[in-house]
């Protein structure tokens, strides 16, 4: 097993009212989009978080519990543990156009995804879906990338009134050429586009979100179906899902409780 390495919070960024990135003094060169890192905080948990950068290590975290506020209470120059990169990530085609979609705090893998598929020179679109505009991240910085970008918001306050699953189905019907579909975001996006995906015959790929320990396969905390999220994914085909009892339905707690996904 790899120790956590401790190492200086370099920068921190205020994405929105609950989003926060944190740049690590950490180079990563070699992680791909999709893959996760464990935070650690010292005292506090460790975490899961998906790789929003890799040179410097950026990860983009949301405020949803105890370590998640710990981290947000974090300074420039405070120290934090990880370890990884970890699980299988995204992987792009040769050719032709994709369509990125990403929900809530699911913007840092597509992020990365993006730059990549940029630098590839693939036809690149992202929807970005939130529930109101005060809670889209990284809006400016898709701008500058130079990719197509749609928003959605659930209030209509920004972009299009709905949800970002509707405006990816728009968006994939009416484009030229069937594009290749990434998505990361609340499992309920997810089995909408999976649903889309199959049906219409699109290739898909889709990062889950199982409750970790290890990352790295040993503890069998993750496991869904006959898959280790942490290994097997977080990134699955679309046609990996078909017919998986837990997908949309079930997830376990940190002490192996069965639990309905929301
Ligand atoms: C592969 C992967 C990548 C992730 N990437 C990101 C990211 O980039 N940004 C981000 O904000 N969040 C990400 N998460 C989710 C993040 O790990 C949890 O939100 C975080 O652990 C919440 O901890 P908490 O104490 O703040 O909240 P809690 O109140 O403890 O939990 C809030 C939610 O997070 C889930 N969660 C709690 N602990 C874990 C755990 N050890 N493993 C998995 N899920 C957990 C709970 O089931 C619950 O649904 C990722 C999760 C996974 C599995
Ligand atoms: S988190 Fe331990 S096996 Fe996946």
């Amino acid at each position: 097993m790899t120790l956590p390495q401790t190492v200086p919070i370099r920068e921190i960024r205020e994405e929105t009212r609950t989003i926060r990135t944190f740049v690590l003094d950490v180079r990563l060169p070699q992680a791909e989009p999709g893959q996760f890192v464990m935070l650690w905080l010292p005292g506090v948990d460790e975490k899961p978080m998906s790789i929003a950068h890799p040179d410097p290590l950026t990860v983009t975290v949301a405020r949803v519990g105890p370590f998640s506020t710990a981290l947000h209470g974090r300074k420039v120059g405070d120290a934090l543990g990880w370890r990884g990169p970890y699980g299988r990530g995204f992987s792009l085609p040769e050719a032709g156009p994709v369509l990125l979609v990403s929900g809530g705090c699911g913007v840092g893998p597509i992020y990365f995804l993006a730059q990549q598929a940029v630098e590839r020179g693939l036809p690149t679109t992202v929807a970005l879906g939130a529930r109101t505009g005060l809670d889209l991240p990284y809006v400016a910085r898709f701008r500058v990338l130079g990719v197509e970008l749609h928003l959605a918001t659930d209030d209509g306050s920004q972009g299009e009134r709905g949800y970002v699953t509707e405006l990816a189905a728009h968006l994939a019907e009416r484009a030229t050429e069937p594009p290749t579909l990434y998505a990361c975001g609340p499992e309920r996006m997810l089995v909408v586009l999976h649903r889309f995906c199959r049906e219409q015959g699109i290739s898909g790929q889709l990062s889950l979100e199982r409750y970790m320990k290890c990352g790295f396969g040993v503890c069998g905390q993750c496991a869904m179906d006959g898959f280790l999220v942490c290994q097997d994914g977080p990134v699955f085909d679309a046609a990996q899902l078909d017919g998986l009892r837990d997908f949309g339905a079930a997830h376990r707690s940190a002490t192996g409780r069965r639990l309905p996904i929301r």
